[in-house]
């Protein structure tokens, strides 16, 4: 009986366990087995696993995040936590490369972002065959067109900058909505097109506070006493400064632009953080289906025993990719790309005027 592992790395995302089931579902019935490795590489390192059967699998194909479990402090290669009760710090690639050769695993199919695959390439390198699938909703990688999770992530931003759209128009207010996508700018690009933000904030294109404040006086000028500020949590302040909140994560950025504006402007404003809402719930119908195509590829690559590959979406098809691709380089937006030529030209503005 062959056996494989498969494991959910670094933050979750909408769609994670559309891939868990079509793996399972497509090694099984080829007589397979697959082993559900909790919490991400610390279920390699402290032996954490299980079987997972069809009917484990039953049911999950709409829940949001992961059954197995996720984490992003799980380096076995820099790893900082307990073993057996003992705190420990350094390397112990070792312990989970054991625990994949103590249940025979002939490899693992890892489903995270760069720094996962970055671990799974290393783990490779060191004897574990790895196959990867790429995840995150900030759609940051080169390797793929597409990460599953950012439909549902633009969905959730779009839908509440919607809500915002209606209040704003009631008070006669200036809402500064801020979304994720670390250090790129593409869930605030697709959901202020989506949702017909005034302005809109990206770190790929630096912006000015006064030409911001213009955005807003044009449309005061047109009659239009309120106005949605789109603003990416990687966005830079005026001297380059990136906003973080407690926890090193990104965060903040747009009160402060908003305090900047009603300092310059005498404006009303408000800011809404959207936070970790976006990466919550039930998967679009798309990122499903992506999902799915990206599970079932890496579990034919997996039985077929290719191995070092990533499954990523290139046009229209699912194909099999050099798993080095997918830590190489991140996709960002082109300030005088197609997208922000379309923006512009339907009246957005992005603060650069
Ligand atoms: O990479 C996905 C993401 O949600 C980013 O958009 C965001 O900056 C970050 O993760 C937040 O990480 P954490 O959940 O660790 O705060």
């Amino acid at each position: 009986m062959r056996r494989f592992g498969i494991l959910t790395g670094g933050g979750d995302c909408p769609g994670l366990n559309a891939v868990i089931r079509a793996v399972v579902r497509t090694v099984h019935p080829r007589g397979g087995t697959m082993l559900g490795i909790c919490n991400g590489f610390a279920g390699l390192v402290l032996d954490d696993v299980r079987e997972l059967g069809v009917n484990d699998v039953s049911g999950i194909l709409p829940r949001g995040g992961t059954i197995l479990g996720s984490s992003n402090r799980d380096d076995p290669f820099a790893w900082k936590g307990d073993i057996d009760g003992v705190r420990y710090e350094g390397d112990v690639s070792a312990r989970a490369l054991a625990t994949a050769r103590q249940h025979d695993l002939e490899g693992i199919i890892v489903v995270g972002g760069d720094g996962t695959q970055l671990i799974g390439h290393r783990l490779m390198q060191r004897g574990l065959p790895a196959i990867g699938v790429p995840k995150t909703i900030d759609n940051d990688l080169e390797a793929t067109d597409r990460t599953f999770g950012f439909d549902t992530a633009v969905s959730i931003c779009s839908d509440a900058i919607d809500r915002l759209h209606t209040t704003a128009e009631s008070h006669h207010r200036v809402m500064f909505v801020e979304v994720m996508g670390r250090d790129t700018g593409w869930i605030a690009l697709h959901a202020g097109l989506a949702a017909g933000a005034d302005v809109i904030l990206l770190p790929e294109i630096p912006f000015r506070a006064d030409s911001v404040l213009a955005a807003i006086r044009g449309r005061e000028a047109r009659g239009k006493r309120f106005s949605i500020v789109c603003v990416a949590e990687g966005a830079r302040l005026e001297d380059g400064e990136r906003v973080y909140q407690g926890g090193g994560s990104l965060g903040g950025v747009a009160h402060r632009i908003a305090e900047r504006l009603v300092e310059l402007g005498g404006i009303d404003a408000r800011t809404t953080m959207l936070g970790h809402v976006q990466r919550g719930g039930t998967p679009t119908a798309f990122d499903r289906v992506l999902a799915t195509r990206l599970g079932v590829c890496a579990a034919e690559e997996a039985l077929a025993g290719r191995w070092g590959t990533l499954a990523a979406l290139r046009g229209d098809a699912v194909v099999p990719v050099p798993i080095a691709d997918a830590v190489a380089r991140q996709r960002r937006v082109d300030p005088r790309g197609e997208l922000v030529r379309t923006a512009r030209a339907t009246g957005v503005r992005f603060g650069d005027e």
